[in-house]
């Protein structure tokens, strides 16, 4: 399938799926899918549960580009690298990004299964794709406040829990100790993850309107007593990824 395909198709709203909720892609039949391995500058991802795909499907008669799977800065890439599929979506005229994720719940009232949505986040990855430039980025309001206020309107009318929250990113591909996500919890993260910040940050810069939801697939480190494990968390998210296509369907 051609890139010209998705170039002709000019959608102005795309959405980045996380580990494990690629099945909302499915769920809207698709119209077009490039490998990322197509798009000059892009390549495949190494992680089990990302496959690495661009799909054209339509929401209510509007073309929506969805990036299945994305690149993380733990497989060793620049915080540039990882976010030259946001400057792709740009390049092809998309004005509004939905960036998903499965995080793990921090906050005491969250329930795993859940979705959350971001109201701000926490750079704890020690580096941005802006490094070089443009510098100085107002970063007051990355997640839009009208979008964040339509999705908490279609959860409500769909009967949906969608809890509201900052999310804070860090590098991995380890998960936290329970020293690390009792440090995140004092300084205002409510979920945590490995990533969405890089590409929020660029999106925004290019004037991009973003909007965050996470899922969140377990309890953060020492919350629970449990171990972690990256099958649990892309089950999770296959599980609950009917929830977010709903959510979705209804806000675009
Ligand atoms: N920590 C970091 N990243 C994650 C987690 C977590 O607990 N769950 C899913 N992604």
């Amino acid at each position: 399938m051609s890139l010209s395909l998705l170039q002709q198709a000019c959608p102005e709203t795309a959405i980045v799926l996380g580990s494990g909720l690629g099945a909302v892609a499915e769920a809207w039949g698709i119209e077009a899918e490039v490998g990322y391995a197509e798009v000059p500058g892009l390549s495949a991802s190494t992680v089990p549960g990302h496959a690495g795909r661009f799909v054209l499907t339509r929401v209510k008669d509007q073309p929506v580009l969805i990036a299945q799977g994305r690149r993380h800065l733990y497989e060793g890439l620049t915080a540039h690298e990882v976010t030259a599929g946001v400057r792709f979506m740009h390049s092809l005229g998309v004005k509004r990004l939905v960036l998903t994720n499965a995080a793990g719940a921090i906050k005491d009232s969250f329930a795993v299964g859940d979705l959350m949505l971001i109201t701000d986040h926490l750079n704890l990855l020690g580096t941005t794709p802006l490094l070089g430039g443009p510098h100085f980025h107002d970063m007051s309001e990355v997640y839009s406040l009208e979008w964040r206020e339509r999705f908490v309107r279609a959860a409500a009318e769909l009967g949906l829990p969608l809890h509201q929250g900052v999310y804070a990113a860090t590098l991995g591909p380890q998960y936290e100790t329970p020293a690390e996500i009792r440090l995140m919890r004092a300084v205002g993260a409510d979920a945590v993850g490995m990533s969405t910040v890089p590409e929020a940050i660029q999106a925004r810069a290019l004037g991009m309107t973003v909007a965050g939801v996470s899922m969140l697939t377990n309890w953060a480190a020492g919350l629970k007593a449990q171990t972690l494990h990256h099958a649990e968390v892309v089950s999770v998210g296959q599980t609950a990824s009917a929830q977010l296509a709903a959510l979705l369907q209804k806000v675009l």
